[in-house]
């Protein structure tokens, strides 16, 4: 056909025009996430397309975006065999392996100076291989064994921050040839999204972002897989020669601009020294991300350097995958336990097998009420997937059903209060079933344990053990009674001796200076937490106004709400809780007053507050950070302890953080720092 013979607008211009407008709202949708048309005119581009290809079939391209809704079901999948390789990784799994593997690379390079690394996030997906020839998408496989992997293209056409046909940019030469590699995963809240539908069809869940990315991509019927929320990552080429460029990281960037999503974590050539602080750094992310890793990629970036390494025949020497301490395990119901809370609330407690998740044994999980087991439907005896977020306490995301054999046993809530054998009553329209004996002892231990605990009266030594002892015998029938233990009394106790009685007794003598606002947390009141506590103690500065004050008078208190006011009043209005407040008093207790000058310091709420500092923090020194604790009554020290309150991490942190992980202190970062020296009055 000659050029004068062509119609206006001739149905193949019309295709290209709307291939490439599609392809490059694609882009921008999906790869930088910065879309530039509505979704509706999207679907009118795309409508039109798919009309333009029925009408004249002969139009249409592999690269076409049309395909990208995906095509009918597949007999099975072929196989095929990969350019080159995909290879494993050598794993580490902490800041030793880290230095290992940079003193082989040196080793194995005699010692190169101009050694640098570019340093990924490990994504948690399916690694597959795409191959491109003269710019378009021609097929896509899975790693397979990885020689030989299973060709999924159809279902790779679907996802749609894989291009389709590469972008043209003026100074990268198109590649005739290009084999990438990279992770195709889900993001977390998709994935969660995708079970939840599964669940009300009553279809089986997927028990992780990984498996369901798997899943969808082995779709025999890509029509399935264009509905699933895959996303990728492009993680490098299959040869340095495909691209031309001298080194992984100038790889990544060409990757970039020919239209791949590359991770925006990645770093490129950071030198040995930045490893570590890079490894905590995306771990510290980690629960921030919208998806799933499981540890970061350390590459050595020049090719030059990555030939003279070599390749073990699993693994390239020149890289290391350090992986992070799952968050996730599977482990065992052996037995789920009641237990009565000092509010009386029986809380159902699954008994774990114990389980090491990112570092810290988990045994225990609290299931929190009757209905959360009913939805969960967790059984004794049932296989569990447990989950562990950061400082949160563990939890059973849900059961494995396939596992059971049909032993397991359902859980029943029961009728009486397992401490005190007294009846235990659900009432209409509260989750929770409640002990209705206020002299339970299990309520006391509550109570007792509360009292003691660190953000109260902060009692070093006084554990769960030891105050179920001294309630046993009788020791103990309100917090008042702690203050007046002996040696001898305590010396009588299990697993006691002199020195730790001596201890105790001399962490009790400390405690027995308290601001209000801790002494108002410490007794428990339902409703009162720290910060309501320390607003009330500002408002009445000492424990006599606060014991006399009016229900309105604690309401009209700004962010105290009625249902709080009324607890206050409730308490207080008990002649049991002020008798035992005298009690205490009598035994050597002293309240110190709001804004009372303890040595010269404000009796504020950071006092005797014991803070760990590690990283550097934005908006002050480490010194400045710790002068301004210091003035609002709190210490700093160098290590963390049991006595730590808080380590406030700043920008790359230390080891601290998972020292105080190990043994449950609070992690706070520096507007939380900020916010609590505004409390204590210090700006
Ligand atoms: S590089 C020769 N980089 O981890 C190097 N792999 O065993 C081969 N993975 O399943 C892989 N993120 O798909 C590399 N930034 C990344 C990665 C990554 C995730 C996966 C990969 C494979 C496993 C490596």
């Amino acid at each position: 056909m000659s050029e004068a013979s062509l119609p206006e607008n001739p149905p193949e211009k019309r295709a290209r025009e709307l291939r490439d407008l599609l392809n490059h709202h694609n882009y921008r949708y999906f790869v930088l996430d910065d879309p530039e048309i509505s979704d509706a005119e999207y679907d009118r581009l795309m409508q039109e397309l798919i009309d333009l290809e029925n009408s004249h079939p002969e139009l249409e391209t592999p690269g076409s975006p049309t395909r990208r809704i995906g095509s009918p079901p597949l007999e099975k999948f072929d196989t095929i065999t990969h350019p080159t390789p995909l290879l494993s990784l050598d794993k580490g799994i902490s800041e030793a392996d880290i230095h290992a593997f940079d003193q082989r690379v040196r080793r194995g390079l005699d010692n190169d100076e101009e050694l640098s690394y570019t340093v990924e996030p490990k994504v948690d997906g399916v690694a597959v291989s795409l191959v491109y020839r003269n710019g378009v998408l021609e097929s896509g496989a899975t790693r397979g064994d990885g020689f030989t992997g299973e060709l999924i293209t159809e279902n790779i056409r679907t996802i749609g921050s894989v291009p389709l046909v590469l972008r043209k940019d003026a100074e990268i030469p198109m590649p005739s040839f290009l084999d990438v590699r990279g992770e195709v995963y889900m993001n977390t809240d998709d994935f969660r999204e995708l079970n939840r539908g599964r669940m009300e069809e009553g279809l089986s869940l997927f028990a992780n972002p990984r498996n369901a990315s798997a899943g969808s991509l082995r779709q025999l019927d890509s029509r399935i897989t264009a509905q699933r929320p895959l996303k990728m990552f492009v993680y490098g080429v299959g040869h340095p020669d495909y691209l031309g460029s001298g080194s992984h990281g100038d790889t990544l960037r060409m990757l970039e601009k020919l239209g791949f999503p590359v991770n925006p974590l990645t770093e490129i050539r950071i030198p040995a020294e930045a490893l570590v602080r890079y490894f905590h750094d995306i771990d510290a992310m980690r629960k921030h991300l919208a998806y799933e890793i499981d540890g970061i990629v350390v590459k050595v970036d020049a090719y030059e350097h990555q030939q003279r390494l070599g390749t073990t025949s699993r693994s390239p020497r020149w890289a290391i995958a350090v992986k992070f301490e799952a968050m996730q395990e599977q482990t065992r119901v052996r037995d789920i336990i009641v237990q009565v809370g000092r509010t009386g609330a029986l809380t159902p407690v699954a008994v774990l097998e114990p389980v090491s998740i990112g570092g810290v044994t988990v045994s225990r999980a609290s299931l929190h009420n009757e209905d959360e087991v009913r939805r969960k439907d967790v059984r004794i005896g049932d296989t569990v997937l447990v989950q562990r977020a950061g400082d949160v306490i563990p939890e059973i995301t849900r059961v494995i059903p396939s596992y059971r054999s049909g032993s397991e046993q359902p859980f029943v809530m029961p009728q009486k209060c397992p401490a005190c054998s007294q009846s235990a009553v659900r009432l209409t329209d509260e989750a929770v079933t409640r002990c209705m004996n206020a002299a339970c002892p299990a309520q006391l231990k509550g109570n007792i344990l509360h009292f003691a605990s660190r953000s109260a009266l902060d009692i070093e030594g006084l554990g769960k053990k030891l105050v179920w002892q001294l309630i046993e015998k009788n020791h103990v029938h309100s917090f008042a009674d702690l203050f007046r233990l002996d040696v001898k009394t305590l010396e009588s106790l299990d697993r006691m001796g002199r020195k730790s009685a001596e201890n105790l007794l001399a962490a009790i003598e400390t405690s027995k200076n308290v601001p209000l606002s801790r002494f108002l947390y410490a007794l428990g009141i339902r409703n009162v937490g720290e910060h309501a506590a320390r607003l009330i103690a500002e408002r009445f500065g000492t424990i006599e106004r606060v014991v006399s004050a009016g229900n309105e008078e604690i309401q009209a208190i700004d962010q105290i709400g009625p249902v709080a006011a009324e607890s206050v009043r409730a308490f207080f209005d008990n002649p049991e809780n002020r008798k035992t407040i005298e009690e205490a008093k009598r035994q050597g207790l002293r309240i110190l007053p709001a804004n009372e000058e303890v040595g010269g310091r404000t009796a504020s709420t950071l006092s005797g507050h014991s803070f760990v500092l590690t990283g550097s923090l934005a908006t002050m020194s480490r010194k400045a950070a710790q002068e301004k604790i210091e003035a609002a009554g709190g210490k700093v020290t160098g290590s963390v302890s049991s006595r730590t309150r808080f380590v406030v991490a700043g920008e790359s942190p230390g080891s601290k953080i998972e020292r105080a992980r190990e043994i449950g202190v609070e992690v706070i970062g520096e507007e939380r720092l900020i916010a609590l020296l505004k409390e204590a009055g210090i700006s």
